[in-house]
């Protein structure tokens, strides 16, 4: 008998034992997708079309579906994670807090507002002066999730990263002994420093802690996470044929585990060339990983970024050359994967993207008016109206006071 007249049978065996209400072919891939497990539960075999009693139990079964072999991890809960919440809030209040900066109108979330997905709409973030940086800003939300920050993971934790936009000359230009003298001369700071590192003051090393600490705190749990919890219910048939078609047409060999990413690098036209198609010049931040090991197989290597909230990040990859989601997906479908996915199969793959879209705890964000617009460029604070024009150079560098704010 062949392997194949074997797999008949057993698909047989299997029907037999669902109707018959057997648990035994739980354990092979053979179950239907998108079908409640009703094996576990139904003490009947389910009547075929009837509305009545056991069909209900279904999703209600106590027994939830085993996901634990997905390749999509769910993400814990902030309180699994057990930050220092004296340094969540310090790194809160530092976040957007401008006086990191050395003209004082930029602060983090001037490139990676919460009310954006964390990101920066703008195609590249214009840093102090107006300068603008040549590359996309990527969010901070679930950044803790990634296995090494900025698209070419030069820096290894977030700790290290948040020391990079400080002094960065095109981002925030900033001097640690002036912002630690600035930051010294508050009273409230102070007090906050000595609660969250009791006897260790203020320095640059608890400063870049105390914001690492917040963004890991920005973890942004959605319907897709309840689904892989074993919620079978939490999303749409749609999306759950997305999420089959993600997987199926291997996109998951990339944007795999907690982060639907972040978690390895890859060559960015693995199976077309990229940058030919794109044309234009190859600029430092094309290099990818290369510029920061000079060793010629990570040339055009990347971070895979993170898909979790990805509708409300656009523009999309480290050039920011695409606006719209399908664009980015038919794209991916063609350069990574040497596939061209239809406008049916970019819709479904975009309904299933759109069910990771979470909740930012809502303590994550400022309440203080006088912290809440730091922001001299787009105004897309908490409550303000959305950001306008991207690309808006910034504006009215409106000499914002923060000192003594707290939150
Ligand atoms: C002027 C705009 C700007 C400011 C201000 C800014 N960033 Fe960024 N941020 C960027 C850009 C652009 C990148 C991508 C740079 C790269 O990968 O080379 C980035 C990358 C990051 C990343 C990496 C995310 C990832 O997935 O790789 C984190 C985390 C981050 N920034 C946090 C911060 C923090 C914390 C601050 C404040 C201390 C800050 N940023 C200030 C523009 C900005
Ligand atoms: C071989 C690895 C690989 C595969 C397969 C892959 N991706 Fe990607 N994906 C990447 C990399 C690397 C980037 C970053 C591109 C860049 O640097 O500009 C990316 C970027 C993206 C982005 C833009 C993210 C952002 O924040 O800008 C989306 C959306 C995306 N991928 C979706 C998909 C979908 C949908 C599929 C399947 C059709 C897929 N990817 C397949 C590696 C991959």
């Amino acid at each position: 008998m062949t392997a194949r007249t074997w797999g008949v049978l057993f698909a047989m065996a299997c029907l037999v034992a669902v109707v018959a209400a057997q648990p035994a072919c739980k354990k092979k891939g053979a179950e239907p997708q998108g079908t409640a497990p009703v094996a576990d539960v139904a003490p009947l075999p389910p009547p075929p079309a009837a509305d009545a009693a056991p069909a209900p139990a279904a999703d209600m079964a106590p027994a939830a579906p085993d996901m634990s072999n997905e390749p999509l991890k769910p993400l814990p809960s902030v309180a699994e994670l057990n930050l220092d919440a004296q340094r969540v809030s310090l790194g809160k209040r530092l976040f957007h807090d401008p006086i990191l900066s050395a003209d004082g109108t930029l602060s983090c979330a001037s490139c990676h507002s919460l009310d954006e997905g964390g990101a920066d709409p703008r195609p590249h973030s214009i840093g102090m002066g107006g300068k603008e940086g040549g590359i996309q800003a990527p969010t901070v939300l679930n950044s803790g999730f990634n296995f090494v920050q900025f698209w070419n993971g030069r820096a290894a934790s977030l700790e290290e990263q948040a020391g990079g936009p400080v002094a960065n000359p095109i981002e925030m230009a900033g001097d640690w002994d002036l912002i630690v003298a600035a930051l010294g001369k508050d009273e409230t700071y102070v007090k906050a420093f000595e609660e969250a590192f009791p006897g260790a003051g203020i320095n640059p090393g608890n400063i870049r802690a105390a914001i690492a600490e917040y963004e890991k705190s920005l973890v942004t749990p959605s319907r897709f996470d309840a689904y892989l919890r074993g919620d079978t219910a939490a999303i749409t048939d749609e999306e759950k044929a997305g999420y089959e078609l993600f997987k199926s047409v291997g996109c998951v060999q990339c944007h795999g585990g907690i982060n639907v990413g972040g978690a390895m690098y890859a060559k960015l036209g693995m199976a077309n060339d990229y940058f030919a198609a794109r044309g234009g010049e190859i600029t430092d931040a094309d290099l990818g990983r290369f510029a920061v090991t000079q060793n010629e197989a990570d040339r055009f290597q990347f971070k895979v970024p993170t898909l979790r909230n990805i509708e409300a990040t656009a523009p999309y990859f480290h050039d920011a050359t695409q606006e719209a989601l399908e664009k980015a997906i038919a794209a991916m479908g063609h350069f990574q994967l040497g596939r061209e996915l239809t406008a049916e199969e970019q819709a479904k793959i975009i309904a299933f993207l759109e069910s990771l879209t979470g909740e930012i705890p809502p303590e994550a964000r400022v309440t203080n008016p006088a912290l809440a617009n730091p922001d001299p460029a787009p105004a897309r604070a908490e409550g303000a109206a959305p950001a306008p024009a991207e690309g808006t150079a910034p504006a009215e560098p409106a000499a914002v006071e923060t000192g003594g704010a707290a939150l």
